[in-house]
């Protein structure tokens, strides 16, 4: 281990030097101009994959973007894990609040700054690090390894449902390592073990049949932006609580134990609020800012456009105004259930004046991954020595949809590892990831590959 570990301090620089050259391609996976770039960002993940000593590297076409597969399978007798991670990123728009160029990676105190850093190309480079370093000393890893990436998780893993139903026999594991997520803070490692699912809703609201002279016509055609603004606004009662029928029903009770659990955890409201800018924190009455980010659902509005918004004022009265709402669910809520409540509602509290459509953009399922699981025990331990600290439990309020699809085809759990941070303005200007984090987290997986066949043994499970 000793050998392993001053490997990676040795190599450090050469350690950033290449997370530079993977974060300098702009993976995007949204924006159809990046497609090129998302295709060498495949190959450079496969070129890292050979490197290292990973066989079987496949880079796997889809319908969208390419899975980059590949495999260690020389433990016998030994845990099989499937590590899953993307290499696709968000686009950087508002470009012009960076404070360095998003593909051109940069250290400022200590945080290493670019489109991808956190969220999740540093997260997948960490793995591919800590193999290295166990391969480049031991010639071989204590455990066996799948390991997949993909290239549109940041759109909603479109096709990835179908790739692991298309390719079971080859992803057959024992369990699923996931780092995309984040630690409680700064030097508070923790394992988190639950996730929030979507449901992402698009509104077009259509009043008149073409947009009109705003004093010619204002006064005797309710505004499409106006309309849409007054059902949005419906959305929400006073007390922050979301007013569609029914939208709570499956929405699983926070047991006792776990809304005490929470209360243990090192949070300040004040300090979050500041952080944030804000004089105040807003949400559903009843529940502390903990429960309503992990374990409650929420609607939120992500954009509302219409009419005019160029330079200077035009008069003029729209023919239409749009809206994208999201739902984060969370268990035993399901995305297409809340998908199907909201576009009732949507549609019933349309005023006659306007015409109403509703489309769903994608959906994801929430996540609770069982702690007392041999792979999360083993994350714990390796946490503890990667950190040096005891890390705590905690849910997250993103969504990562595969992880229920691996459960549901694969009957897998999945140990969810994160090294971002709260705060590394992932899918926003200035991402970045901090470098003790970078380091730790390939110190953790060395440690998580070394520890898991003790947990999975002891456990009684078997190969
Ligand atoms: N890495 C995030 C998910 C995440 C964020 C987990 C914060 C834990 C904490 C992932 O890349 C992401 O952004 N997911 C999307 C999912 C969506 C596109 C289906 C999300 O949460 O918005
Ligand atoms: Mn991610
Ligand atoms: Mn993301």
């Amino acid at each position: 281990m000793e050998q392993i570990l001053s490997y990676v301090d040795s190599n450090k620089d050469r350690y950033l030097n290449e997370l530079r050259e993977f974060l300098a391609i702009p993976t995007v996976s949204s924006q159809a101009e990046h497609n090129a770039d998302i295709r060498r960002g495949a190959e450079w993940v496969a070129d890292q994959m050979r490197m290292i000593g990973m066989q079987n590297v496949q880079i796997m076409d889809t319908p969208g973007h390419p899975v980059i597969y590949s495999e260690w399978l020389g433990a016998a007798g030994k845990p099989t894990v499937l590590l899953y991670g993307h290499y696709d990123v968000q686009p950087v728009d508002p470009i012009d609040l960076w404070t360095s160029p998003p593909f051109e990676a940069t250290i400022r105190d200590g945080n290493l700054y670019a489109r991808g850093s956190s969220d999740d190309k540093g997260q997948v480079f960490i793995h591919l690090k800590s193999i290295e370093a166990y391969m480049k000393i031991n010639g071989n890893l204590p455990i066996n390894l799948k390991m997949i990436v993909e290239g549109e998780e940041e759109v909603g893993s479109e096709h990835l449902d179908d790739f692991v139903k298309e390719h079971k026999e080859l992803l057959k594991a024992d369990l699923v390592l996931i780092s995309d997520s984040s630690m409680f803070g700064k030097g508070i490692p923790s394992v988190c073990y639950g996730l929030r699912g979507l449901a992402y809703m698009e509104v077009e609201v259509t009043g008149p049949n073409s947009d009109l002279h705003s004093g010619s016509f204002g006064g005797s055609v309710h505004n499409p932006i106006q309309a849409l603004a007054e059902m949005i606004a419906s959305l929400h009662d006073k007390n922050g609580k979301i007013t569609i029928p029914g939208f709570y029903d499956d929405v699983r009770t926070l047991s006792k134990a776990e809304r005490a659990a929470y209360k243990k955890l090192p949070w300040n409201d004040k300090k979050y609020a500041k952080q944030l800018g804000l004089k105040q924190l807003y949400g559903e009455k009843g529940y502390t800012t903990l429960e309503r980010l992990w374990a409650r659902p929420t609607l939120e509005c992500n954009g509302i456009w219409g009419g005019y918004t160029g330079e200077g004022a035009k008069t003029v009265l729209p023919a239409k105004a749009f809206a994208k709402i999201s739902m984060r669910i969370v268990p035993d809520q399901t995305s297409a259930k809340v998908a199907k409540m909201f576009e009732r509602h949507v549609k019933k509290i349309a005023p006659e004046t306007i015409q109403i459509k509703v489309r769903t953009l994608h959906g994801g399922e929430p996540a609770i991954t069982p702690i007392d699981s041999p792979g999360v025990q083993a994350a714990v331990t390796a946490l503890q020595k990667g950190f040096g600290k005891k890390p705590l439990y905690q849910r997250e309020g993103g969504s990562i949809p595969i992880v229920v699809q691996f459960k549901k085809l694969l009957g897998l759990d999945t140990v969810l590892l994160g090294f971002g941070l709260p705060d590394e303005n992932a899918h926003a200007p200035n991402e970045f990831i901090n470098l003790d984090n970078f380091f730790g987290g390939i110190r953790t997986s060395i440690h998580f590959y070394n520890e898991l066949p003790g947990y999975w043994g002891k456990q009684g499970k078997k190969k």
